[in-house]
């Protein structure tokens, strides 16, 4: 059984898109374990995406992940990283695969809904940001 960690983006909580989001990860017979609505300062964000300190779009990503509230969640399942960037999509809608939830929903690049960990490291580090082994199920 693998963990990962997952966000319902800025424009994803503004259009409504929460449960949509969840629905297509329990659909995909992936269990949530934890679940919780934020909204990340830009230091945090910062703090989230240091990985990509150095690129070019880090100031407007954190900013946009910063813009509104966000849903965290730990969803749990077998191979739950891969199959959870598979229900995703690419990072560029464009590029999404049809049905794809980037596809059906992200506006561009950035502003693409949801967020999912790439492997079984990121994914544990991440799932420290934001819960402790008490709020998890
Ligand atoms: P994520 O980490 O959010 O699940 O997305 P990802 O793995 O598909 O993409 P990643 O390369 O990790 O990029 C993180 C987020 O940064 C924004 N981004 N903007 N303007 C750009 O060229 C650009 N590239 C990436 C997106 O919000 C992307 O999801
Ligand atoms: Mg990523």
């Amino acid at each position: 059984m693998e963990s990962t960690l997952s966000i319902v983006k800025p424009d994803g909580v503004s259009k409504g898109l929460i449960g949509e989001v969840i629905k297509r990860f329990e659909s995909a017979g992936i269990k949530v374990a934890a679940v919780k609505m934020l909204h990340l300062t830009k230091k945090t964000a910062e703090e989230f995406y240091a990985v990509h300190r150095e690129r070019p779009f880090f100031d407007s990503l954190t900013g946009f992940m910063a813009s509104g509230p966000v849903v965290v969640m730990v969803l749990e399942g077998e191979e739950v990283i891969r199959r959870t960037r598979d229900l995703m999509g690419a990072t560029d809608p464009k590029d999404a695969d049809e049905g794809t939830i980037r596809k059906d929903y992200a506006s561009d690049i950035e502003k693409n809904i949801v967020h999912g960990s790439d492997a079984v490291d990121t994914a544990r580090e991440e799932i420290r940001f934001f819960f402790s082994g008490l709020e998890m199920i």
